[in-house]
């Protein structure tokens, strides 16, 4: 087997704290190579390394038997690597072909563009990833999955041989990962390597040839994937055996908080009913284009423009805007981290007390103590890892970044959290500490509602489910009702279920 890449003796610190301690990494050709650790372990950074991003301190790459230095992205680019960010680098109001060739446009001799050429090209490559789409299409007529498939096809166009994708499937719904797959499948077979980061241990297992595992920035194993399972995937990410996964257990729930009635808005979502108790755990579960994110960004007042009530202890209220959403007692944490969830400009501390800076202002200045004091009781909760606290929250790994804004809307004690695909990015350890801790604050009488396409996350941690399909409920389960099947058959409209209307 020819071996594409082999990174040696990678070593890289940040403010003297080293993150990667001497990192080994071997891709061959035509592989999928999972990249795994917990949060913080260093892929993104080695990654980016490779990226010509970052410079190591230490160490050495050789790309298909030849040694290079990569100091800028450019670089790695024209030494055939192609860097697919979680946040995509597409132009929405433009064509396929279009963001292809963007920057370096086909022109003929006289200067003049020769689309007829730059949409023929983009089919070939099109074709080459057996995805059917027209050259033409506008990209935001294109679901996610397909936007990444036309990332990957504008690096291929750029002459990648290594494929660098940092956990593409978070925002992914299980139908756009099928479709995703097929094409890293066909990539493979024509002899192009992928690294794959994923914290989702059932994908890599469906889908890699091989893994390496980091923790703590150091290789904790490497190996065929033949050879691993779920479990020991885990246990080299933690170095232990992952505690058991805790069982559903019934708790007391309360008088209804929040109810919404006949709420509506143009084209996202229609006539919707439905109650929040107190200390209740509500899910709300479709695929993508059900209009839940659409809804809650709606209540939470980041959408405007409704119709209908919604009622707060038996108050209606008007949301215009999330201040008004906030001193009703809703606090929301939305699936776009980057670009609604952080304040990059802010530091880490500054990130987790935004929605509470009441609670740690004495007469004009911020209490750095007690915010200090704060961070390190959820720091413990849920294991963060962050080098320092009081620099840019855009340092930090992308699960940690989830973490601490979760924590913020637990500092802010609001009764209500929404959260939209809340263990995106987070590691499977991790993903235990946030659902404990939801569990943990619904006893104590806080409510959540939980928007998530993962049914199993769904069904692990809410009390009662609502389904959504094209903007509307089709059902409301409990969840004993909630097998995957069931989801399926609502989720997908096949059949509507009367809601009650309590
Ligand atoms: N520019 C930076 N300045 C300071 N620290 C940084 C910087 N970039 C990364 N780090 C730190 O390096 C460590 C490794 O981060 P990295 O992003 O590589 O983790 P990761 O394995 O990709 O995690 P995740 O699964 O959460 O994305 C983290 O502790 C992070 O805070
Ligand atoms: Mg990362």
């Amino acid at each position: 087997m020819e071996i594409a890449l082999k990174m040696s003796g990678i070593k890289k610190s940040f403010n003297g704290v080293p993150v990667l301690k001497g990192i080994d990494l071997e891709i061959r050709k035509g592989e999928i190579h999972a990249l795994l650790g917990e949060n913080g372990a260093g892929k993104s950074t080695l990654m980016n390394i490779l990226g010509g991003i970052l410079q190591p301190d230490q160490g050495s790459i050789e790309l298909f038997g030849n040694k290079v230095s990569i100091p800028n992205p450019h670089t790695s680019k024209q030494f055939g690597i192609g860097f697919i960010h979680q946040e995509l680098n597409l132009v929405s109001d433009l064509t396929i072909y279009e963001n292809l060739f963007l920057g370096k446009e086909r022109t003929n001799a006289l200067g003049f563009l020769e689309k007829k050429k730059m949409v023929q090209e983009t089919s070939k490559v099109l074709d080459l990833l057996d995805v059917h789409l027209h050259p033409r299409k506008l990209i935001f007529e294109l679901d996610v999955s397909m936007k990444q498939i036309v990332e990957i096809a504008r690096s291929l166009l750029q002459d990648s041989k290594i494929i660098i994708m940092d956990e593409p499937t978070t925002s992914l719904t299980d139908k756009e990962i099928t479709k995703l797959f097929k094409v890293m499948r066909n990539l493979k077979e024509s002899g192009y390597s992928i690294i794959f980061i994923s914290h989702k241990l059932k994908e890599v297992l469906s889908i890699c040839d091989r893994y390496t595992v980091l923790r703590d920035g150091e290789l904790a194993s490497s190996g065929d994937i033949r050879d691993v399972t779920e479990e020991i995937l885990a246990k080299y990410m933690i170095g232990k055996e992952l505690s058991s996964t805790e069982q559903y257990v019934t708790r007391e729930i309360g008088d209804i908080l929040l109810e919404v009635k006949n709420l509506s808005a143009h084209h996202s979502f229609y006539n919707i009913q439905f109650s929040l108790r107190k200390g209740e755990i509500l899910g709300f579960t479709g695929l993508s284009g059900d209009g839940r994110t659409e809804l809650f960004e709606t209540i939470f007042g980041f959408r405007t423009g409704y119709f209908g009530d919604i009622i707060v202890k038996g108050k209606k209220v008007k949301v215009k805007h999330p201040t008004s959403a906030v001193s009703n007692g809703i606090g929301f944490v939305p699936k776009n981290r980057k670009e609604n969830g952080i304040v990059k400009d802010l530091s880490v501390l500054q990130n987790m007390t935004l929605s509470s800076l009441k609670k740690f202002t004495e007469p004009l200045i911020v209490n750095q103590k007690k915010e200090e004091q704060t961070y390190q009781v959820y720091q413990q909760q849920l294991n963060i890892k962050a080098v320092d606290i009081h620099s840019s929250i855009a340092n930090l790994s992308g699960g940690n970044q989830q973490k601490v804004i979760l924590a913020k809307w637990l500092v802010a004690d609001t009764e209500v959290i929404i959260l939209d695909n809340p263990t995106q990015g987070v590691d499977i350890g991790a993903r235990n500490d946030i659902y404990e801790l939801i569990v943990e604050n619904a006893r104590k009488g806080k409510s959540f509602i939980i928007l998530s396409s993962d049914f199993g996350e769904i069904r692990r941690i809410c009390d009662r489910i609502y389904v959504m399909f094209q903007g509307k409920i089709t059902a409301e389960l409990k969840r004993e009702e909630a097998s995957d099947e069931t989801l399926m058959i609502y989720a997908t409209g096949a059949k509507i279920k009367e809601v009650s209307k309590k």
